[in-house]
C-alpha cells in the first residue's frame, strides 16, 4: 500500500484546531483524533464535541485512537460526531471480535492497538477482523515522547502475518515519528504514520509533511 500521513491532532492548538487542520489538508491522508479518558491513561484530551464541531471544517478521514476503558459504550456517539474508524486497545478488550461487529453496525471502520509491553501474539488471533492495526511506538498518554525501537519487530511481524495471510488491513505506526522513525518503520512494513509533535510543533507543518513523505516513499 502506498505510504499515508496522518497528523495527530493532540499535537495541535486545541483553541485553533479547524486552522491547524487546513494547513496540512490538502497534503495529508486522514487526521489522527486521540481520545484519552483519564482512566486507561493518565491524561485527558478531548471528546465528542471537539470532534463534532471540527467535523464541518474539513473532509479528511476522522480515524478516531480511543484510549478510554469502554468506549464501545460510545461508538454510536463517535459515529455520529463524525468518526469515520474507531481503534481500541487489545488490553481493554482481550476478545475484540463483538467489540469489532458493534463498531461495523454503527457504519464505524474498526482498528485494534496494543501498548508497547502487549505482544502480537495479543491481536494475532483478530487481525483478520480489522481494518487497522495500530502498533504504538511509545506509552500511550502523551505526545512528544521518543520512539521505542523494538516496536519496529513489531510492525515486522505484523507486516508477516498480513502479507502472508492476503490481508488488507493497514499497518499505522503511531508515537515518535519524525523523518528518520517513519523511514524505519516503512522499512519494517508500516502503511501509516501518524504525527502529532513532528507536524503540528514544527516551525512549518507543510513542510514537515513533505519531510515525512519523503522519508516514507519508496
Ligand atoms: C500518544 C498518542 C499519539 C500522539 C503522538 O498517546 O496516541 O497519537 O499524538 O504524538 P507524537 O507524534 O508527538 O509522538
Ligand atoms: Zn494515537
Amino acid at each position: 500500500m502506498p505510504a499515508r500521513i496522518y497528523p495527530s491532532l493532540l499535537a495541535a492548538d486545541f483553541a485553533r484546531l479547524a486552522d491547524s487542520v487546513a494547513v496540512v489538508e490538502d497534503i495529508v491522508d486522514g487526521l489522527h483524533v486521540d481520545v484519552m479518558d483519564g482512566h486507561f491513561v493518565p491524561n485527558i484530551s478531548f471528546g465528542l464535541s471537539v470532534i463534532e464541531d471540527l467535523r464541518p471544517h474539513t473532509e479528511l478521514f476522522f480515524d478516531t485512537h480511543l484510549m478510554m476503558n469502554n468506549p464501545d459504550f460510545y461508538f454510536e456517539q463517535f459515529k455520529e460526531a463524525g468518526c469515520d474508524m474507531v481503534t481500541v486497545h487489545i488490553e481493554v478488550y482481550p476478545d475484540p471480535v463483538p467489540t469489532a461487529e458493534k463498531a461495523r453496525k454503527h457504519g464505524l471502520k474498526f482498528g485494534l492497538t496494543l501498548n508497547p509491553p502487549t505482544p502480537v501474539a495479543a491481536i494475532e488471533p483478530f487481525i483478520e477482523t480489522v481494518d487497522n492495526l495500530l502498533i504504538m511506538s511509545v506509552y500511550p498518554g502523551f505526545g512528544g515522547q521518543d520512539f521505542i525501537p523494538e516496536s519496529l519487530h513489531k510492525v515486522e511481524r505484523v507486516r508477516e502475518i498480513v502479507d502472508s495471510e492476503g490481508l488488507a488491513a493497514d499497518i499505522q505506526i503511531d508515537g515518535g515519528i519524525t523523518p528518520h522513525t517513519a523511514g524505519l518503520a516503512r522499512k519494517a512494513g508500516a502503511d501509516v504514520f501518524v504525527a502529532g509533535t513532528a507536524i503540528f510543533q514544527a516551525q512549518d507543518p507543510v513542510e514537515a509533511v513533505a519531510e515525512l513523505r519523503s522519508a516514507v516513499e519508496d
